[in-house]
């Protein structure tokens, strides 16, 4: 097992490695004071993995309570998470119990500002259960659910007491999940990381799982710990997503949130050596290491589309955007650009 400690404005142990579920039946620091745990949970993990997840925190002596909603981007909203307000205060969860987010992005997001927000702010565990949420957003503190305008503009940052990223969750995921999940990883290490970089070209994520997710959450840890409240350096690790929030809108959410960010990363990268702040062959290498991972890196919609769909993103502020540009492999610049010139980005990046 690999142990990454978050000093924020919580400190909290990451782990990883393979049987943590099941570890849980030992009662741990975080359990302490706990009467009761709610697992929160959508309809295509839960059956997997919420009875294993369930049997242990009965084994450590709580009482559990399981929450679980229909899969996917779509079910990110207010009213899901009302209705989960709702089942933990009927179940009467009192401020010393826990949330446990069982699942992908979606449910750490969801039950994270659940936790974030049930009387004022409750503790909670990350147990994610795809590489996406194992890489980058289970750790971190980010919890939001979609409004009608937009992706996670209403939300708070809550940091959990643990993560417990069980590697043998990984062993069921579909391939379009995995693929979703080497964005975010191969992300890491087009923004900060060369050495990283390489190593995703020489050998497949899944045969380095532990190390991988080790190198991108500790990678994700020490911005974290600069930058807990995105002022300045954390927006780094929203490379790809100014125009990746805009494709996953788009495409209704039938693209999943890394295979947009792919698209995302790769638009960027051809805008930036289009603008002269990297070479053309930044751009391709970027290209290539996204589509050596299955993923697609053409922008299917056009520049007026994508601008229309990105005004309401958090990213513009007062009529500019913060754009993450690559300088090379493994180095990125945070820049700002007019909203009258985001179409001229599009149109480089690739837009029809
Ligand atoms: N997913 C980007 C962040 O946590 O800042």
């Amino acid at each position: 097992m690999k142990t990454v400690t978050v000093h924020a404005s919580k400190d909290y142990e990451i782990r990883i490695g393979s049987g943590l579920i099941g570890t849980l039946s030992s009662p741990q620091p975080v359990f302490d004071n706990a009467a009761s745990a709610a697992i929160i949970s959508d309809d295509i993990v839960f059956p997997l993995y919420g009875e294993a997840l369930q049997r242990a925190l009965e084994a450590a002596g709580l009482t559990v309570f399981s929450f679980v909603f229909p899969h996917g981007e779509k079910e990110k909203t207010l009213s899901t998470y009302a209705r989960a307000l709702n089942f933990l205060a009927e179940r009467r969860l009192s401020r010393k119990d826990l949330v446990f987010a069982l699942g992908g992005g979606v449910a750490g997001d969801l039950a994270g500002f659940v936790a974030a927000t049930y009387l004022r702010g409750i503790r909670y565990v990350q147990v994610p259960t795809t590489l996406l949420a194992a890489v980058d957003s289970s750790v971190g503190g980010k919890t939001a659910v979609d409004l009608e305008a937009g992706k996670n503009l209403a939300g708070a940052f809550h940091q959990p007491s643990l993560v417990v990223c069980d590697t043998d969750v990984f062993q069921t995921l579909p391939e379009e999940q995995w693929q979703s999940g080497a964005a975010e990883t191969v992300k890491y290490g087009l923004f900060g990381n060369a050495a990283f970089y390489r190593s995703l070209r020489e050998t497949p994520i899944r045969d380095q799982l532990e190390a991988v997710i080790g190198t991108a959450v500790t990678m994700k840890r020490d911005i974290v710990e600069r930058d807990e409240f995105e002022t300045g350096e954390r927006m780094l690790l929203n490379y790809g997503h100014t125009f990746g929030h805009a494709v996953e809108r788009l495409s209704g959410y039938t693209l999943l949130h890394g295979q947009a960010v792919a698209i995302g990363m790769a638009s960027i990268a051809r805008a930036a050596a289009a603008y002269g702040y990297c070479s053309r062959e930044t751009a391709l290498e970027t290209e290539d290491i996204l589509r050596r991972y299955g993923l697609p890196t053409e922008l299917p919609f056009t520049a007026s589309e994508m601008s229309e769909a990105m005004k309401s993103d958090k990213k513009a502020d007062g009529g500019m955007y913060r754009l993450i540009v690559p300088e090379a492999i493994g180095a990125c610049r945070i820049i700002s650009v007019p909203a009258g010139e985001i179409e001229g980005w599009l149109t480089a990046g690739g837009a029809k």
